[in-house]
This record gives structure tokens, C-alpha cells and sequence, in this order.
């Protein structure tokens, strides 16, 4: 163990942890003490007993009534005010109600409380705290869609107690607002596709005065005995004003204040997202019974050490978006809130409720949203296709950021890279044995001290010439920076505390908790003034040790704080503006990113001008995060298990707008066998954020150690991942301008084909038919796939051929990954062997040709600096190659739609990158005895015609199929061009 024989490892830093966190001992699996269930979670707990009394109740509706002598419709705005009555009592508690039409067809339903609203309400324990309901989650998340439409309009049509907008493209949607008891339907086409409150199970938990009650009944820090229910609906008080948990008190300054809703879709059997999750890509039902959850999903972004397999419990980071599916339709929801979320999800058969409509499709799946605090707010998206939805979601949350083109090649991570000589010696093995790689990672030990912004002067006196190393093969370094700042003396700590930057507590003082450095303070990046603090603190004059090569990691940021309740800050701590942190904690860690992509964006421009795209990887996250960088799915375990679960968590960040995703490659915790951590290589090849990572008790496991024959199937992995950038690259393009996932599940590609709408081990890599099943299970030689369309698949390396629909069974040894090419597309492929992806810049192109049925085939193929915004003025290079049957001939299109100034010099950088060959998979029997392909240029076309060159035929073998090869056709990348073929 290369670790232990470092004697200048920061063994005293360990120890603290060792000392702080009594976890970090590597434990079976999760403390499930230390976090909450639904039933220790005051809120979430009398929400699931309304929904319960609603439910049992057959004589139960719904206290929320919309006046309609409010209901006003202007300009694509509906505007009212919902009437909350409260049971056995006079009073009644006006709920302003706005309901958005906009020009996306988006549908927004905003509900606040007019008695915050105005302030008209007492805070307790002389709090700080502002008291409105917390309403900018939007500002953090939302960037675009919201046009207001100038189409919808107010149906003639109504029916009495409802108001009916008709709206969305082509007038096809509908919104009927039902006034009493409150609720919405969505149409489209006029067959309802969501209801909300259909069950009665909205709840809007009104402000109320504290009645003190005899002393006796409640004692500190216990949960208060609830007096003998008098009333039907008595609701359960213990919870309204304190709530405690694991040894700390929350106070709540402003009382009870839950919002929730249910939902329902009513003949759709399927739903995914609200990532992130383990378990299934397809959501479980969460009400218990056999194989199913008996707690809601939860979202409350958490360092949750060693999560378990398959569970609804909160992981870091949060997207509360859902979409459900049936046969040919897909809808959605946005429910835009950042404070601690449940959802429940139940299904019911409807076989006899005449809405649903598709065959076989009798079940209505019914979601119950749950939130501590906040307004309620929720987006409404009525497809009809996958990517309808999901395209209208990242227009409103912003589409995936367009990476450097090297963070989508292959990054060596472990805690920790002792030494900079350390650093230096795994670049050189890359290199000596020949494995590519682009990024190497450091770990907190870096640090002096885990003091952030410094370097540990023992370990890494020379970080420059690290970096300088690093640079010569155009490969990065990516540096931790954490959010908690070590209270001690040094400049960061000192200049947060002294400008008033950092978190405060409840009483308004500067917020102390442990972490990595032990003591710490934390930034409030909610602070504009912090913000702008904190991108100083990159700049390469003030974090000495850092150039142009070096990127950053932000970890612990949901924010982990070691003894606070649930390893986070206490919910009442108060943020700028007099938020509290129970209001804002789901946003929280998008903050810190976004600040560093500033940052980073302003240390680059500041030095020469140069406009590059930052890098940041985050563990937290928000709706909006995608706009920053990558995620990943935080501390996992080298087990196969979890190798297999990382699958549909991948697909399901990809369908929530945030594709760049990917989980530790070779598990974080524990020892992987070789033949584990050669398959996870081989699955980690199709993450699109490809890491491995290691933790510090761990053996050394970079590739080269691995010995043979596990050493050249990992090399062949990455070289499949490397080989295939052009294609990874593309499918980022496509994300960054449509949200579309790069990572394709089943039901996105065929939402026509029900048998495939829970399956979530295979997928398709972007728009280009690559189908993959990568082996997740110990000792497995062959993978059933399944082929859910009418079309030839070939296997990606010897051109095995496969017909569907159904299952086929394709070979998986070690050194295979079980990869189909679906007929009908054109892969683009750079097939040289580089150190790194940067030294592939200007390399040739391969283009496979794969012929199905029709005898077309298509691919789109896009490429720019990959390092700059020079894209946006117009510096990049985008085709389509159209392979047309009926006249045997590939045609190179443009598709650049926005040639700016930049254009030309760009193009002219790339003027020699060829095509060197092109492979024609399927190609037709009538080919055979040919011998030359016709090549045209289009610039040449008028002057010097066409010229011949030799094509080689491969006569079909034993199930494989035929091919011809044309090697150097003689036509560059970014022009049109066209060759016939016969
Ligand atoms: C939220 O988490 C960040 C870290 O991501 C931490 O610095 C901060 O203290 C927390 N609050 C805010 C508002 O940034
Ligand atoms: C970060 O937040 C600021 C302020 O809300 C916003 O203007 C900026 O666009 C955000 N950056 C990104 C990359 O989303």
C-alpha cells in the first residue's frame, strides 16, 4: 500500500475525522437512525394522516374552494383567490391563486398565503427570520420558458362551477379549474392527462397564533403529548412549533406551514424521476406491500453515508420533477420548491374508468407532493412524447452546460493523491502503459490543513510543475474546493467572518459546525457580497498553485456539517435576506457551484480575455444544476449490486435534464475484485461523467495495476469511450441545445412499446442506435437484450447480426460489453490511440455506415474547440451524413445554422482533418466484385468532376454481415461532399 509507506501523509488530520465523524468507519450500510423517516419528519407525518382521514372518509372534501367572483383572466394569467375553510370554525384563510399559460405550452399553478404575503403574521422566539413563504426557488432555478402566452384563452364553453383556458400549441390543451373544492384538470386533446387535488389531499397550512399550552403537556427537547382528539379532523399540534430529532431541536419562528398536493395521471402506469434515488428507473408505489416502499420518496439533500440499494431515502441532491408514461404519451410535472420534500406514490386500477383509454392500460398512478415550507408551485407539462416533456422542463431549468470536450474523456480520481510526485508517477504509468486518460484528481489532502485555497507544503511543494507535467499531455488537474471554511486562523476564514459573508445561526451569529477541517464556518453563497468574495478567491494570483489546466470539485455540499441534525445545517439556521435554511436547503448546493462557475469564468477572462468553459463537478444538486457541470452519484460501494443500481440512476439524471452524470468507477468504498472493477470499466465506459475513485482506505486501483488480462480490457473500454468521443460529444451538443438525455431509456426511444416501459439496464448512447447492455453480474458469459423494434442490430465489434423485435442472446466474456448498432444511423469514430483527448484535436474521422431495413441510414456529427464559447460565434463545425439506399450514395450536409465571426478562422484550423475511412456495415450483396466508390467535392465539383477510389468487400460469414471498407476517401470533415457507391 503506496499510502502508508508516504510518511508525509497528513495522518493527524485523519485522526480528527476519525474523532468528529464516528462513521467514517467503514460501517455495513447507512445509519438509518440518522435520518428521518416520514414519521419523524413532523410535516410529512401529518400530511400522510390527511391523505389517510381524506382517503377513509367517503364523505371527505376538500376545504379549498376558488371564489369565483375573483377569478380574473388577462393576457395568459389567471388570477383568484382560494378559500381555505377551516373545519368546525368561522374563519376562513384567502390563498392567492395564480395560474400561468405560457408560450411553450407550459402551464404553471403558484398558490401563496395572503396573510404572509402581507407580513401579518408573528414570529416566535424573537426570531430574525423573514415571514413570507419562501418564494425565490425560481430565481436558482428557472431561466427561460415563461413567455406568457398570447393564445390561451378562456373557453366559452364552461360548464357552471368551472372555468375552462384553452391553450398550448395548435389550442390542443386544456385546463379546467374545478371551483369547488378547488382543483385542475390538464387535457390534451380533450382526454385529461393530470388532475390535482382529484383526491382532496391539497393541504395549505395556514398561519396561526401559538396557543400556549399547560406546561405539563410538553417537556423540552421531547415531542409534546398530544391531547385526546375532540374533533374528527383534530390535526396532530406536536409538531407545529418545535420538532426534535436525534438530539437537536428545530424551532419553527413561523409555525406549521406545509404545502401539498396530489396528483394524478390518470391511465398511466408508469413514473420516473424526482431524482436522486437507488432502485428501479420506473418509481415504486410507497404505501408498503409486498415489494413495494412503505416511506415516500424523499428529497432533502443529505450526505448520506453508505446509502443502501433500492430505497426512497434522500440522497444529495434533488430534482422534483416527474413525468409518467403509457403507450404513446408522456406528461409531466415540476413542483419548483426547495425545502424538505416527500412524495408518495400509490397506483389504482381503473379498469373500469372509461378515461383510460390505451388497452391494457387500466391503471391511474396518483402522486401526493409534500413540503415543509415554501409556496406551492407547480409546472405542468402535457408532452405528448418523451422529449416534449423534458424539452419543456430544461427550457425552464436551462439545458446541460456544453462541456470541455476533455471532461467527457476518462478522469483518475482517489483520496488521495499523496504527493505532487505521487500525481507525477500515476501521469508517467498512464503513459508507460500506454492507457489513456485526461484529468487527475485531488482530494481534500492537498490542502494544507484542509484549509481550502492552499497547499499542503510538505506534500505538494510544487504544484506548477505538477500541472506543467500534466499540461505537456493536455491533461487537467481537478482540485476539491469545499464550502466549509476551516474557523481558524487564515485569510479565507478571517476576510468571511470580518465582511459578515458566512451562514449565520438562528440567533443571527456566525454559524459554527464541524466538518473535514474541524471547526468551520460557511459561506452563504445566497449573498450577493459573497458571491463576489468567493470569485476572487480563484484567481491565479490569489490561489497560488492553480493555472489554466486546473479545474474544481465542489463536495459536501448539500451542505455536509458532521453534527448537525441529519449531517446538515439546522433548518433554522438564517440565511441572507432572513431566509431560513428550511426554506432554501434543497437549493442550497447549486448555490456554491454557481458561484464557482463564476469564479471560474471570471479568473480565465481576467487573465487573457480568453473565454473558457468552467469545469466543476458537483454532489449536490438542484433543478438548474445541468447548466454548471457534472454530478455524480456520490459515496457508493464496490459491489456488484451497486455496479448494477448505478444504471437506472445514470438513465434517470439523463431524463431529468441533468445528463452529465456518472457513479464512481469501481466503487468508492471497499475493495473491488478485478473482474468487477474491469465490468465496471467497461459499464463506466457509457457514463457520460466517466471517473474512477477511490476511497482512502482503499488499495491503489488505476488500470496499470490491475495486471493482465484485466489491464487491456479496461484499456480497451477506454479506448471504446475514446474512440466513440465524437459521437459523446455530439450527444452533449444535442443536450446543451434540446435537454435531450445522452443516456436513452427504452421508453424514450420506443414510448409506443409497453414492454419495454420498465426496463432500465440497457440503453441507447444519444441519437446514434448504439444499444448496450454492459455486464453487471459476477461470472455472466452472455446478455439476453432486448430488441423492442422491427430492425437489424449488429454487434458493434465483428458485425454479428441480429433481427428484432424480441430478445436476443449476445456472448458477454470479460473482454466483451454486450453494444448492438441499430441499422439506419452513421457513427462517427476517431479510431487513433492518443495519451489524451486533447492530442486528438485535429486526428482523422471514421464514419460507420449500418444498414437495417430501409436501406438509409443517418448521423449527425458535431465538433468545436472544446474549450471555448468561440461556438457561439459560429467556430464550430456541424454535418449530417445521409446515406441514401435507393441511390447507393453518402452525402455530407451542413447543419451549422449560425455562421458568426468566428466561423472562418475555425474551419480554417480544421481544414485538414479527413475521413479516413469508412466502414459500410450491412452493406448490400450486390456489391460484391466492386471495386471503386465515386467521390464528388462540392467546391470541386464544377472544375475537376469526380474521382475513383478503391473500395475492399467482405463477403457476409456465419451470422456476421457483410461490409466494405473505403479507406481515405480523400474528403475533409467540415465540407460537403458526396460518394457514390455503385
Ligand atoms: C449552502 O451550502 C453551501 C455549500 O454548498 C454553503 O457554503 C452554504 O453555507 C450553505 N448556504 C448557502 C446559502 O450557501
Ligand atoms: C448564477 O446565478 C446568477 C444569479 O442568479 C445568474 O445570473 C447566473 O446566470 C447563474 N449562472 C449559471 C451558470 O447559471
Amino acid at each position: 500500500m503506496k499510502l502508508a509507506s508516504t510518511a508525509s501523509f497528513n495522518w493527524t488530520s485523519l485522526l480528527l475525522i476519525v474523532a468528529f465523524c464516528s462513521f467514517i468507519t467503514p460501517a455495513v450500510s447507512v445509519k438509518h437512525e440518522n435520518f428521518k423517516t416520514c414519521d419523524q419528519s413532523g410535516f410529512c407525518k401529518r400530511n400522510r394522516a390527511y391523505a389517510d382521514t381524506a382517503l377513509s372518509d367517503s364523505k371527505w372534501e376538500s376545504p379549498y374552494i376558488l371564489d369565483q367572483s375573483t377569478v380574473r383572466f388577462d393576457q395568459g394569467i389567471l388570477t383568484g383567490i382560494v378559500n381555505k375553510k377551516i373545519i368546525n370554525s368561522d374563519e376562513i384563510v384567502r390563498l392567492p391563486l395564480t395560474v400561468a399559460f405560457y408560450e411553450s405550452g407550459t402551464a404553471r399553478v403558484s398558490i401563496d398565503e395572503e396573510k404572509r404575503q402581507k407580513g401579518e403574521i408573528e414570529l416566535r422566539h424573537n426570531s430574525k427570520a423573514k415571514k413570507q413563504r419562501y418564494n425565490e426557488a425560481e430565481k436558482w432555478a428557472i431561466v427561460g420558458g415563461t413567455t406568457v402566452s398570447t393564445g390561451a384563452a378562456t373557453s366559452k364553453d364552461t360548464d357552471a362551477g368551472t372555468t375552462k383556458v384553452v391553450y398550448g400549441p395548435g389550442s390542443k390543451f386544456e385546463a379546467v379549474i374545478r371551483h369547488s373544492p378547488f382543483g385542475v384538470d390538464f387535457k390534451r386533446d380533450g382526454e385529461t392527462q393530470i388532475r390535482f387535488n382529484d383526491r382532496g389531499l391539497m393541504n395549505v397550512e395556514h398561519w396561526r397564533k401559538q396557543v400556549e399550552k399547560p406546561k405539563e403537556e410538553k417537556k423540552e427537547g421531547e415531542e409534546a403529548v398530544v391531547a385526546e382528539p375532540d374533533k374528527e379532523m383534530a390535526e396532530d399540534e406536536s409538531t407545529w412549533w418545535d420538532e426534535s430529532f436525534g438530539g437537536a431541536t428545530d424551532t419553527k419562528p413561523r409555525g406549521p406551514e406545509a404545502v401539498a398536493l396530489d396528483v394524478s395521471f390518470p391511465g398511466y402506469q408508469h413514473v420516473y424521476g424526482i431524482a436522486e434515488h437507488t432502485g428501479p428507473l420506473s418509481l415504486k408505489e410507497t404505501r408498503g406491500g409486498e415489494g413495494k416502499h412503505s416511506d415516500p420518496y424523499r428529497l432533502h439533500n443529505s450526505d448520506v453515508f453508505e446509502y443502501e440499494e433500492d430505497s426512497p431515502m434522500t440522497l444529495y441532491g434533488s430534482i422534483p420533477f416527474m413525468q409518467a408514461h403509457k403507450k404513446d404519451s408522456t406528461v409531466g410535472v415540476f413542483w419548483l420548491n426547495a425545502a424538505e420534500t416527500w412524495i408518495d406514490i400509490t397506483k389504482q386500477s381503473t379498469s373500469a374508468n372509461p378515461l383510460s383509454l390505451g388497452v391494457g392500460s387500466a391503471t391511474t398512478t396518483q402522486a401526493h407532493w409534500i413540503s415543509e415550507s415554501g409556496i406551492l408551485d407547480m409546472f405542468v407539462f402535457l408532452g405528448p412524447k418523451p422529449q416534449d416533456v423534458i424539452g419543456a422542463y430544461t427550457e425552464l431549468t436551462g439545458y446541460t452546460q456544453l462541456p470541455q470536450h476533455f471532461s467527457i474523456a476518462y478522469h483518475q480520481c482517489r483520496w488521495n493523491y499523496v504527493t505532487d510526485e505521487d500525481v507525477r508517477d500515476v501521469d508517467r504509468k498512464f503513459d508507460k502503459h500506454n492507457i489513456p486518460y485526461d484529468v487527475i484528481w485531488l482530494d481534500i489532502e492537498y490542502t494544507d490543513g484542509k484549509k481550502y485555497f492552499t497547499w499542503d507544503p510538505m506534500t505538494f511543494p510544487d504544484p506548477i510543475g505538477m500541472n506543467e507535467q500534466l499540461d505537456e499531455h493536455e491533461r487537467k488537474l481537478v482540485a476539491i474546493i469545499d464550502p466549509h471554511i476551516k474557523n481558524d486562523n487564515y485569510p479565507v476564514n478571517d476576510e468571511l467572518k470580518s465582511k459578515g459573508l458566512a451562514v449565520n445561526n438562528k440567533e443571527g451569529n456566525i454559524y459554527e459546525g464541524w466538518c473535514w477541517p474541524g471547526s468551520s464556518t460557511w459561506v452563504d453563497c445566497f449573498n450577493p457580497k459573497a458571491r463576489e468574495w468567493w470569485k476572487g478567491l480563484f484567481r491565479y494570483d490569489k490561489f497560488k498553485g492553480t493555472m489554466k489546466n486546473v479545474w474544481i470539485w465542489n463536495d459536501m455540499n448539500e451542505p455536509s456539517v458532521f453534527n448537525g441534525p441529519e449531517t446538515t445545517m439546522p433548518k433554522d439556521n438564517l440565511h441572507y435576506g432572513g431566509w431560513e435554511h428550511r426554506d432554501i436547503h434543497n437549493v442550497n448546493g447549486s448555490t456554491l457551484v454557481n458561484a464557482t462557475f463564476d469564479a471560474l469564468l471570471a479568473r480565465d477572462k481576467e487573465e487573457d480575455k480568453h473565454n473558457v468553459r468552467p469545469f466543476i463537478l458537483t454532489r449536490s444538486f438542484y433543478s438548474g444544476s445541468q447548466r454548471m457541470g457534472a454530478m455524480w452519484t456520490g459515496d457508493n460501494q464496490a459491489a456488484w449490486p451497486r455496479l448494477a443500481e448505478s444504471i437506472p440512476m445514470v438513465l434517470s439524471m439523463g431524463i431529468s435534464g441533468f445528463p452529465f452524470a456518472g457513479a464512481d468507477v469501481g466503487g468508492f468504498f471497499g475493495n473491488p475484485s478485478k473482474e468487477l472493477l474491469t465490468r465496471w470499466y467497461q459499464v463506466g465506459a457509457f457514463y457520460p461523467f466517466f471517473r474512477g475513485h477511490a476511497h482512502i482506505d482503499t488499495r491503489r486501483r488505476e488500470p496499470y495495476l490491475a495486471g493482465d488480462p484485466y489491464k487491456a480490457i479496461i484499456t480497451q473500454a477506454l479506448r471504446l469511450r475514446y474512440s466513440l468521443l465524437p459521437a459523446w460529444y455530439t450527444a452533449f451538443h444535442e443536450a446543451s441545445v434540446s435537454g435531450a438525455p445522452i443516456l436513452r431509456p427504452h421508453y424514450y426511444v420506443h414510448p409506443g412499446d409497453e414492454k419495454g416501459f420498465g426496463i432500465d439496464d440497457q440503453f441507447y448512447l444519444g441519437s446514434y442506435g448504439l444499444l448496450a447492455k454492459p455486464v453487471t453480474k459476477e461470472g455472466q458469459e452472455a446478455q439476453d437484450i432486448y430488441l423492442a423494434d422491427k430492425e437489424t442490430y449488429f454487434d458493434y465489434f465483428d458485425y454479428w447480426t441480429y433481427e428484432g423485435p424480441g430478445t436476443v442472446n449476445v456472448a458477454s466474456p470479460l473482454e466483451n460489453i454486450p453494444l448492438l448498432m441499430q441499422g439506419g444511423h452513421i457513427i462517427p469514430r476517431r479510431d487513433r490511440p492518443r495519451r489524451s483527448s486533447g492530442l486528438m484535436r485535429y486526428d482523422p474521422f471514421t464514419l460507420v455506415i449500418v444498414l437495417g431495413h430501409s436501406g438509409d441510414a443517418e448521423g449527425v456529427l458535431y465538433l468545436d474547440d472544446g474549450e471555448s464559447f468561440d461556438f457561439q460565434e459560429g467556430a464550430y463545425i456541424h454535418r449530417r451524413f445521409v446515406y441514401t439506399g435507393s441511390t447507393s450514395s453518402l452525402m455530407s450536409e451542413d447543419l451549422a445554422t449560425t455562421p458568426g465571426r468566428k466561423t472562418k478562422d475555425y474551419l480554417k484550423t480544421m481544414e485538414n482533418v479527413r475521413v479516413e475511412k469508412i466502414i459500410v456495415v450491412g452493406a448490400p450483396a450486390s456489391w460484391k466484385g466492386k471495386t471503386e466508390v465515386e467521390v464528388s467535392e462540392e467546391q470541386a465539383r464544377q472544375s475537376s468532376g469526380a474521382r475513383m477510389v478503391p473500395m475492399e468487400w467482405h463477403e457476409q460469414v456465419e451470422g456476421k454481415a457483410s461490409w466494405a471498407v473505403v479507406r481515405d476517401p480523400g474528403v475533409q470533415i467540415g465540407s460537403g461532399w458526396k460518394i457514390a457507391f455503385a
